[in-house]
């Protein structure tokens, strides 16, 4: 038989890091820090059969038909009236509904990059934004936010858009403080750049009050400003309802809606018809408090096995929301790809920096998601963690390991 055709190029430019850490949920006894998986059980199950028997019955073309490819109108008015506030004056024609946040992204980068174009993107960033923009080409500005001053509309002069997860960063569970999402609007504004503020962690706030949107603080009557907004149901709800939401001037809308046209047509009417109800009768509202309670006090648990057993290898800070603890190695020696590697044999499964970082270079720093284990298996995993850490280190510094980004799963 000939030889098919090879592949698209940035194929062989990609990693494996998703597959992995969703493949290890089924892998026994092994604990997954990977991911950023909520725990099951705060979905709220019978209330999402109960709504999806409802939909179905009581709203057969909504759910079972073709919906129109911008979402239910019912669920757009619904996420308009969400999000508006006295400055801010949202309508139907500022949303589009999506599969998941992720196709927002996906979207975004269809509507505007082309091969080369620049993305000022906050560093380290979200490994699936970076996953959706791959085969576009772009090119990366690192925005470093730990820096106490970066010239943004220096970085982002040129850009076709600016990127930042503002509540609790994935995967450096950073949150980034009012004067800085001002001056973030600002230099959009004075750079004629788009913002895309990318937000699932923006209900999950353990400590203090949540701070405004960049959405809010643009404001508009009727909206029509920089700032793209990515939400979803996945982190507050249900991940398997695949339920997410562009809120953007009409113009981007427009676009972004063209775009989805050819990628899946439109998102799942059952689904939004579900979201639609679910968000009308305040579920969301009803199961947070249950979240709050579990993550934080998971979180607590991660961070004092860490103090226990990684705070000779690694330092970090506690996140005050989110998902995420994000460790830098103290040790340049301790390389986080071969940590990766050596975690799975130790049986645990964390995410390495390299994933994160545009370059693919960064390998002194990994994510550990603290939501899907329960505090003894959080325990077991950093127990294993620090083992595999030594491991590494040991072997780097005999010579048994090689250097080289290993091939995961
Ligand atoms: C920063 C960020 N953006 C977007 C997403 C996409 O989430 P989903 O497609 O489930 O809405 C995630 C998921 O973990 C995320 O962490």
């Amino acid at each position: 038989m000939p030889t098919p055709p090879p592949f698209a190029r940035w194929l062989g430019q990609t990693n494996d890091v998703t597959q992995v850490f969703l493949a290890a949920g089924q892998v026994p006894d092994l604990v997954n820090l990977a991911g950023g998986l909520p725990d099951p059980s705060v979905w709220p199950v019978e209330a999402l059969a109960d709504l999806s028997a409802r939909a179905v019955r009581e709203h057969p073309q909504e759910a079972l038909g073709y919906p129109p490819i911008e979402g239910l109108p019912g669920l757009r008015d619904v996420i308009a009236a969400r999000f508006s506030t006295d400055g801010l004056r949202l309508g139907r024609e500022n949303v589009l509904i999506t599969t998941g946040g992720m196709q927002g992204l996906e979207l975004i980068g269809k509507v505007l990059l082309d091969e080369g174009d620049v993305i000022a993107a906050q560093t380290p960033a979200y490994l699936g934004a970076l996953d959706a923009w791959r085969p576009r080409g772009p090119a990366y500005r690192p925005v470093r936010m730990e820096e106490a001053a970066p010239d943004l509309p220096f970085l982002m002069r040129g850009a076709k858009f600016s990127y930042t997860v503002p509540n609790f960063s994935n995967p450096s569970g950073r949150i980034v403080d009012t004067d800085r999402r001002k001056a973030l609007v600002a230099a959009a504004r004075e750079t004629s750049v788009w913002l895309v503020e990318d937000d699932p962690y923006g209900a999950l706030y353990y400590d203090g009050d949540p701070l405004p949107r960049m959405l809010t603080l643009c404001g508009g009557d009727p909206y029509d400003g920089p700032v793209i907004y990515l939400g979803t149901l996945s982190k507050e709800l249900a991940p398997g309802l695949r339920i997410g939401w562009v809120i953007a001037a009409p113009e981007m809308i427009g676009a972004l809606t063209t775009a989805k046209q050819g990628s899946d047509m439109c998102t799942s009417g059952l689904s939004q018809q579900v979201a639609c109800m679910a968000l009308e009768d305040g579920l969301c509202e009803r199961v947070l408090p249950d979240i709050l309670s579990l993550y934080s006090a998971r979180r607590d648990a991660l961070c004092a096995a860490m103090t226990e057993h990684l705070d000779e290898l690694f330092e970090w800070e506690v996140p005050t929301g989110g998902m995420f603890v994000w460790a830098r190695a103290r040790g340049a020696r301790l390389d986080t790809d071969l940590l990766m590697r050596e975690g799975l044999s130790h049986g645990v499964c964390i995410s390495p920096s390299s994933v994160f970082d545009p370059e693919g270079r960064d390998r002194g720093a990994v994510r550990i998601n603290f939501t899907l284990n329960p505090p003894d298996k959080l325990a077991e995993g950093v127990r294993r963690l620090a083992d595999a850490s030594r491991a590494v280190l040991a072997g780097v510094a005999g010579g048994r390991l090689t250097q080289g980004r290993p091939r995961l799963g």
